[in-house]
C-alpha cells in the first residue's frame, strides 16, 4: 500500500496522536466484531438484548455465559500484527492516546499503555447491584450461575458497558480530552455507528487536526475524513508506521 507522504510527515510530526479502535482491529485475532459475534451456540440470541441491564436482570445465567464464552475466545487467541504496531506506535511519537472500544484487553496484551477502554473490559468483574469492582476469584454458586458479590449477595455482572449504560466518566473525560487537543486522530476498524465513541471524530476534526480512518471497508464517516486507508489493520498498520519513522533508517 502506498502511504501518501503528507500523512507519513504528520504522522512523523505530531505532538499529539490520538486513535480511536473497534472490533475491525480485534477481527484478525479471531475475535468476531460486535455485529457478527453471535455465531453457533448465540446465533439465535440478539446481543442487543443480552449486552444489557434487562436482559442479565431477565436471565443472568444466560447472559453470564455468553460473557464466559465470549472470554474463554478472547483467552485463546493473541494479539496481531495491527496491535503490535499501535504499541509501537506510542513508543516512537511524542504522546499517543488510544480509546478503544474493544473489551478484549488484547492492545495492553500487545503492550499498549495509554489506554482508555471506552466500553470497560470483559475480564472485571463488577457487583450488578452496586457497580463496585468484584474479585473475579469469587465463585459461582451453582454451575453456570454468576457468582454473588461478597458484600451485598447480588449477582456478579462482567464489567463491560451495556447498551443505555453511560460511558465511565473517567474514560469519557479523557476521550474528549485527547480528541480536542491532538494533531492526528486515526479511526481504525469501527462502523463508527455507536455514539458518543462515533462523535470523537467530529471533536478531532472541528479541533484541526488530520484525521485518518483505516477500514476494511466504508463507514457512514469516510467520505469526511483526510485520508482514508482501506485494508486490514493488521496489514495496514505495521506499513503506516514502517513509512513514518523508518524509511529515513
Ligand atoms: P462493528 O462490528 O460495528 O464494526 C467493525 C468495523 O471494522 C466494520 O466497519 C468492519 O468493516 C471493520 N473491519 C472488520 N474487519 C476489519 C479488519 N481486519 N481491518 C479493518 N477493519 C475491519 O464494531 P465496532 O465499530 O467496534 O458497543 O462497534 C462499536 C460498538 O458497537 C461496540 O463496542 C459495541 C457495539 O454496540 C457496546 O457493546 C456498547
Amino acid at each position: 500500500m502506498v502511504i501518501p507522504d503528507a500523512l507519513t510527515r504528520a504522522i512523523r510530526e505530531a505532538r499529539h496522536i490520538c486513535v480511536l479502535t473497534g472490533a475491525g482491529v480485534s477481527a484478525e485475532s479471531g475475535v468476531p466484531t460486535f455485529r457478527d459475534a453471535m455465531v453457533g451456540l448465540w446465533e439465535k440470541h440478539d446481543p442487543h438484548q443480552l449486552a444489557t441491564r434487562q436482559g442479565f436482570a431477565e436471565d443472568p445465567k444466560l447472559v453470564w455465559g455468553w460473557y464466559q464464552w465470549r472470554r474463554q475466545l478472547v483467552l485463546e487467541v493473541e494479539p496481531n500484527p495491527g496491535h503490535v504496531a499501535l504499541a509501537e506506535l506510542e513508543t516512537l511519537a511524542n504522546r499517543l492516546t488510544l480509546i478503544t472500544q474493544n473489551v478484549d484487553g488484547l492492545h495492553q496484551r500487545a503492550g499498549s499503555h495509554e489506554v482508555i477502554e471506552f466500553h470497560g473490559n470483559l475480564f472485571v468483574d463488577r457487583c450488578f447491584e452496586k457497580g463496585n469492582i468484584v474479585a473475579s476469584s469469587v465463585q459461582p454458586a451453582a454451575e453456570g450461575e454468576p457468582p454473588t458479590c461478597p458484600s451485598c449477595g447480588g449477582f456478579v455482572r462482567p464489567g463491560v458497558v451495556w447498551f443505555g449504560e453511560a460511558i465511565p466518566e473517567a474514560a469519557l473525560a479523557g476521550a474528549f480530552a485527547a480528541a480536542r487537543d491532538c494533531d492526528v486522530y486515526l479511526s481504525i476498524g469501527t462502523s463508527s455507528e455507536i455514539d458518543p465513541a462515533a462523535g470523537l471524530f467530529d471533536i478531532a476534526r472541528s479541533s484541526g487536526a488530520t484525521t485518518v480512518e483505516i477500514n476494511r471497508d466504508v463507514t457512514g464517516q469516510t467520505a469526511h475524513f483526510d485520508f482514508v486507508l482501506s485494508g486490514k489493520s493488521g496489514e495496514v498498520l505495521p506499513q503506516l508506521v514502517e513509512s513514518a519513522y523508518k524509511q529515513d533508517l
